[in-house]
């Protein structure tokens, strides 16, 4: 692997971004002492102090690639994220995956209520498109309703929120391979293409050819990522994950485990990521931590 810019490791890089995207969240949620109290508090406590971050790393390493402003790349990571945040806390609720950890911690349903965890849910989401509307972010006009425009997309019917449906309608049924992909790109695939695209859209205007690259790569690994989640469900244990172990399998839901098995899912997993790599070979060191992460999600252990 080339070297990259900056001379930090892999791990420090990691961590710095994931340092500087925390103090972004929380500066931009509302004070938990602002009424409604327990509103406020149930946001702060679904979004900050957990969670690697993979969707602020890929806006961070994609708009390092076109040269845009952290401050910009922490203003998208913040949207993105709160998007994430917000799917989580409704994925985890009952009347969907019925979950009760999240993060090492229970989960808001939990800890608060279902109502608060459904408002705290919509409010994350609304906050979300706040922070990338706001003229504080000082990026074009076009520009900023352009990247408004791809996180609604992502997020909505046609991205996260319909793939979501889609899992749900999914239950005890055993899909083609086809439809289980179909399933997987649009629950997860869609926002963390969003998180490379908006990232790349913070920069300097990259060549056609530089963003069909950048495209592929991201739906690939956009894809990856939730391979490798339905293989950690079936892999790891619960105090690795941070979340239940075996939840899959217990709601019968349909994953690439439960279509290939261990041993070929992770083996898909490992081809993908040598798509993903060869797709960024010509962009030579500037795609390094690109490539970091892509490996990095393929070995994560949780
Ligand atoms: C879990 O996402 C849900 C999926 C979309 C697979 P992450 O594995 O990114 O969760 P956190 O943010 O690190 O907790
Ligand atoms: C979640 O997929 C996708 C989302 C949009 C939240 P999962 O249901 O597999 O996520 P986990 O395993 O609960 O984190
Ligand atoms: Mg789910
Ligand atoms: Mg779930
Ligand atoms: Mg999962």
């Amino acid at each position: 692997m080339n070297e990259p810019h900056s001379h930090l490791s892999f791990q420090d890089w990691m961590g710095q971004v994931q340092q500087r995207t925390e103090a972004a969240l929380a500066e931009v949620l509302p004070e938990a002492s602002i009424a409604p109290t327990r509103l406020h508090e149930a946001m702060r406590y679904a979004v900050l102090g957990g969670g690697k971050r993979v969707r602020p790393l890929l806006a961070h390493a994609a708009g390092e690639l076109a040269a845009a402003r952290p401050e910009h790349l922490d203003r998208v990571s913040c949207a993105v994220e709160l998007i994430h945040a917000y799917s989580l806390v409704h994925d985890d609720m009952p009347c969907m995956d019925d979950d009760v950890l999240r993060r090492g911690k229970p989960t808001v349903h939990v800890e608060y209520d279902e109502a608060t965890a459904l408002l705290a849910g919509d409010a994350l989401q609304t906050l979300a498109f706040q922070a990338l509307a706001d003229s504080s972010l000082g990026l074009a006009p076009a520009t900023q309703l352009d990247m408004l425009s791809q996180l609604a997309i992502a997020s909505g019917s046609r991205g996260m929120a319909g793939g979501q449906a889609i899992d749900l309608a999914s239950v005890g049924l055993q899909l083609s391979r086809a439809e289980l992909e179909f399933m997987h790109v649009h629950k997860t695939g869609a926002l963390i293409r969003a998180a490379v695209l908006l990232g790349a859209r913070a920069g300097a205007g990259l060549s056609a050819d530089d963003l069909d690259r950048l495209d592929h790569y991201a739906k690939v690994i956009g894809l990856l990522f939730q391979v490798v989640d339905d293989i950690l469900d079936a892999e790891a244990d619960t105090a690795t994950l941070g979340k239940t172990a075996g939840k899959d399998a217990d709601n019968d839901k349909p994953t690439y485990v439960s279509l290939l098995g261990l041993t070929d899912a992770r083996r898909l997993a490992e081809d993908m990521l040598a798509d993903a790599l060869q797709t960024l070979a010509p962009f030579g060191a500037r795609a390094t931590r690109l490539a970091q992460l892509a490996d990095y999600i393929v070995h994560r252990a949780f």
